[in-house]
């Protein structure tokens, strides 16, 4: 098996969490870069983290990489680099590129030069004047930091936030990367009760129930690599069934999520159904001001409402009001909330003690963090 360079993707904020991911299923060594994290491994490794990251937006391979400022270099040097290994003689080779604060800034003409560099180190390789691409695809990165190139085939296809449970959404979902990120980042564990009382379309609870099962959130979707030659299909069947056996029975405390929009329910029920943890979450019908339980111990995790259009302000702050008047008693409880709404902490009348930047999608939030005690003879820590 080679040795490969790979690179998980993900969104500001989520990198730790990744990092932790990839050292849990056993590929520690690593570099943490803003919005990426390269970790080694061999084509197994595709496998298992396409099927196993929950927050990261994709899995590419390194192909290459070298400074470059001009075009004369950027088009001789492209062309040494081992292309012939991952591409075949039908492949089909979109090239995307991308340019942050370089010389070579005009990106058609460096994504034009670097296609065109591609095609003439294959011609020689695979003795061929002429490729169809009608076959499998290979869809290429270039992309230029500081003049310092970086060549990257990506080996999900569609982006790992598309588990295959969500196919319809609300008015403002969140990720299924971002809210596996919100709750690894979290201290809840499957001993605690978990509730969203913002559920929408489900994704934080179902999200909780796949971690809690340690069920594989790729597992019921495929990836663009599955079709490589390159990594081989017993692989793929191989991470398959670690996956399946790896996933644990139902959850003994179910994790409540609720909304006050009974469509939402309606809709985070089908996509429990859907993701397989229908058993694992009850959904109900309810106002947050609703909120009562009876456990002592126990962790929200939510996404209210931000207003981030005008007019929505004021009826977001209303809201982060009535959630201090729900979540005041739960002295004993942990709290985490994501929103953008910069005056959250005095609306919800409390100073978070912790906060996080995070992106949900392109807006920035803050992810508040209220921890309560830990509950007594339990070794909590934050799942990452
Ligand atoms: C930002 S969305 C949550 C999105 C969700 N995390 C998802 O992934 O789909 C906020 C949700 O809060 C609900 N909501 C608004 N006011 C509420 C209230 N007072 N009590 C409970 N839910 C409320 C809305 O119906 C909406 O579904």
């Amino acid at each position: 098996m080679a040795r490969l360079e790979l690179i998980a993707t993900a969104a500001f904020g989520l990198e730790a969490v990744v990092s932790r991911e990839l050292t849990e299923l056993g590929y520690p060594d690593q570099t943490v870069e803003d919005g990426r994290v390269t970790f080694w491994g061999d084509e197994l490794a595709i496998c298992r983290a396409n099927l196993w990251l929950r927050s990261a937006d994709r899995v590419l391979l390194r192909v290459g990489g070298f400074p470059v400022t001009d075009f004369d270099q950027l088009f001789a040097q492209t062309q040494e680099l081992p292309w012939s290994q991952w591409i075949p003689v039908d492949g089909k080779f979109p090239v995307e590129g991308k340019s942050v604060r370089s010389a070579l800034h005009h990106t058609p003409s460096v994504q034009r030069a670097v296609k065109k560099a591609i095609v003439e180190s294959l011609k020689k390789t695979h003795q061929r004047h002429r490729f169809q691409e009608d076959g499998v695809e290979y869809p290429i990165e270039i992309s230029i930091l500081r003049d310092l190139a970086t060549f990257t085939i990506d080996t999900s296809g569609a982006g790992l936030h598309k588990r295959g449970y969500r196919q319809l959404v609300g008015p403002a979902p969140l990720r299924e990367t971002t809210a596996a990120g919100l709750v690894l980042l979290s201290y809840w564990n499957p001993d605690r009760q978990l509730i969203d009382p913002f559920c929408g379309s489900g994704t934080i609870p179902i999200e909780a129930a796949m971690i809690g099962r340690n069920r594989a959130p790729g597992l019921d979707r495929d990836f663009l690599s599955e079709q490589w030659s390159q990594v081989p299909r017993e692989l793929w069947k191989q991470a398959r069934e670690e996956a399946r056996d790896l996933q644990r029975g139902r959850l003994v405390l179910p994790i409540i999520g609720s909304d006050l929009d009974g469509s939402m329910v309606k809709m985070s029920e089908k996509h429990a159904r859907a993701a397989g943890v229908a058993g694992d979450i009850q959904f109900r019908e309810m106002d947050v001001l609703e909120l009562k339980t009876a456990r002592e111990y126990g962790v929200v995790i939510c996404n209210p409402p931000y207003g981030e259009r005008l007019g929505d302000h004021e009826s977001a702050e209303a809201i982060y009001d009535d959630m201090a008047d729900a979540f005041g008693p739960l002295k004993t409880w942990s709290l985490y909330v994501l929103t953008s709404h910069p005056g959250f902490e005095r609306c919800f009348r409390c100073q978070a003690d912790r906060r996080r930047k995070l992106y949900n999608g392109r807006i920035e939030c803050t992810y508040y963090q209220y921890l309560g005690p830990r509950p007594p003879g339990v070794e909590s820590q934050p799942l990452i």
